[in-house]
């Protein structure tokens, strides 16, 4: 049974965004990535991992995928991580985080071998995926993160004007 009343509207919270991007990060692996297929949108569940930093998302495609081909395609993306169970007792507990911004794939040479290795140690079992040759690594750079707790409490940060 859901205890507090469910907000009909939206509020302007005031969550620091970044420390709820670590704890994704520490607990969650898969998120939805929003990609423009010619116009429509094209939502695909992907494995991820945030840069140290937290400015970046990377993540790993085949380079015959659809999302792929969206990516170069358009440059821009949204990415949904959240932490629901499905259960009702969600409504109000569930947090979600919308992340924007451009992505591209990277090429081979130091820059990649770091983002490899930072995606790998949170998910070393894609390993064989990772080095595949048909495989892309692409970096997502965050513009804005847009996250949402107690169903309807906004909280905004500009990764670039924080
Ligand atoms: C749990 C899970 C994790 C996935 N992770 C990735 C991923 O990291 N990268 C990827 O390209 N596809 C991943 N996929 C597969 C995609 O969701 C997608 O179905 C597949 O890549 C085909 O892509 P397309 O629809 O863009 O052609 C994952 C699927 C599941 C079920």
């Amino acid at each position: 049974m859901v205890k507090e009343k469910v907000p009909s509207n939206t509020q302007r919270g005031t969550v620091f965004v970044p420390e709820r991007l670590k704890f994704f990060d520490r607990t969650k692996d898969f998120a939805v990535l929003a990609t423009d297929d010619n116009g429509q949108p094209y939502a695909s569940l992907i494995t991820y991992a945030f840069t140290p930093d937290f400015r970046k998302v990377i993540f790993a495609t085949p380079r015959n995928t659809r999302k792929y081909k969206n990516i170069l395609s358009a440059g821009y993306v949204a990415l949904l991580i959240d932490n629901r169970s499905n259960t009702q007792k969600d409504i109000m507990d569930t947090e979600a985080i919308t992340v924007t911004g451009t992505v591209k794939p990277v090429r081979k040479g130091t820059a990649r071998r770091e983002l490899a290795s930072i995606y790998l140690k949170k998910h070393p079992e894609l390993k064989d995926f990772v080095k595949a040759s048909s495989t892309v690594l692409v970096v997502l750079e965050i513009i804005q993160c847009v996250h949402v707790g107690k169903f309807q409490t906004v909280s905004v940060w500009d990764c670039h004007n924080p």
